[in-house]
């Protein structure tokens, strides 16, 4: 299996061109392992072992887990990923079509989008919950995932897979857009006058390759969110990026009041009792509960 595509350059130098697309086979072929091995395993697990929940006083009915602005930018970031990945990568399976021109203008919306994403969450978002790697955390998560009778560890707004997800998705995703968009300076668009000249042919290369390694990841992160999206049993989490909100039952089931604070305007009895976890949570958390709750 190749790594990457090579010519000759115009001086009869041996350059890298791009990634080569044995490894866009190799992702699909692991995506489509993957979301089938874990369909299967699933169907075969036993169930899992639950604790009994105390429902806090001041938890509202429908608890807001993603403001109108956070689900507007999350769809229209979802639908220029695919469009990029369907413009990248279906040329290349065979169905041949003009993609470069609505891949650039995809990836101009990818960017504005990620942009807007990137203040709208250190300005106006509780930016900490999502950026923590939360050790113990993903320990708990582990021995859950290797036995049903181990509880699955309560998170705080975001579980820990998630946030390794989002991790990722900010390391190749960042990686994509900064690539693509210095490689929007060879092409015609209405920005600036074309400059294949701007770096060596050499490397040029790597920066495609970087672009395609980014793109190739893409496809597996999105095939597995797209599919965890959809399981039965993450509907609750799927609705919520459509209608904004999440029930109590599921925020107590999934979630750690004391992690994640949401009251009706009370402070969370936790906090009221004073117990030093609790307090020392909202304090570095750096916010009145009534605040947090507010503040997405
Ligand atoms: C899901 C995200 C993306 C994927 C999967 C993706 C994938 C790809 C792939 C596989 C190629 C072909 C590279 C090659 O021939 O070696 C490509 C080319 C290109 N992409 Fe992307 N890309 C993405 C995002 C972006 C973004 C965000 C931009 C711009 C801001 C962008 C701009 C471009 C440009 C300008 C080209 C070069 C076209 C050419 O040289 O003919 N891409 N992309």
């Amino acid at each position: 299996m190749d790594l990457w595509r090579r010519a000759l350059d115009p001086w009869g130098q041996d350059v890298l061109i791009g990634v080569s697309w044995d490894l866009m086979w190799a992702a699909i072929i692991v995506a489509a392992a993957f979301l089938i091995g874990h369909a299967v395993w699933i169907k075969t697990r036993p169930s899992e072992a639950h604790e009994a929940t105390e429902v806090p006083a001041g938890i509202p009915e429908r608890i807001q887990r993603h403001s109108l602005a956070s689900r507007v930018f999350h769809w229209t970031m979802s639908a220029s990923m695919l469009v990029l990945l369907v413009t990248a990568f279906v040329p290349v399976l065979g169905l041949q079509f003009a993609w470069v021109e609505i891949h650039w203008i995809a990836g101009v919306v990818l960017t504005a989008t990620i942009i807007y994403h990137i203040i709208h969450s250190i300005g106006w978002q509780d930016f900490w919950s999502m950026f923590q790697i939360g050790f113990s955390e993903g320990v708990a998560h582990l021995k859950h995932i290797m036995s049903p009778k181990a509880p699955a560890p309560k998170a705080g707004k975001y579980p820990f897979d998630h946030r390794m997800f989002h991790h990722a998705n900010v390391v190749v995703g960042l990686g994509v857009i900064a690539t693509g968009v210095l490689m929007m300076v060879r092409i015609d668009t209405p920005f600036w006058t074309p400059n294949p000249y701007m770096l060596a042919d050499s490397t040029w290369g790597v920066v495609y390759v970087i672009h395609g390694l980014c793109g190739v990841s893409l496809i597996l992160l999105t095939a597995s969110h797209i599919y965890f999206a959809l399981r039965p049993e993450k509907m609750w989490i799927t609705w919520s990026m459509i209608r904004g909100w999440v029930d109590r039952d599921h925020y107590l089931a999934h979630h750690d009041p004391a992690k994640w604070v949401v009251t009706n305007g009370a402070a969370p009895p936790s906090v009221t009792e004073g117990t030093p976890r609790a307090a020392e949570t909202a304090e570095a958390e750096g916010a009145s509960p009534e605040a947090r709750s507010a503040s997405e």
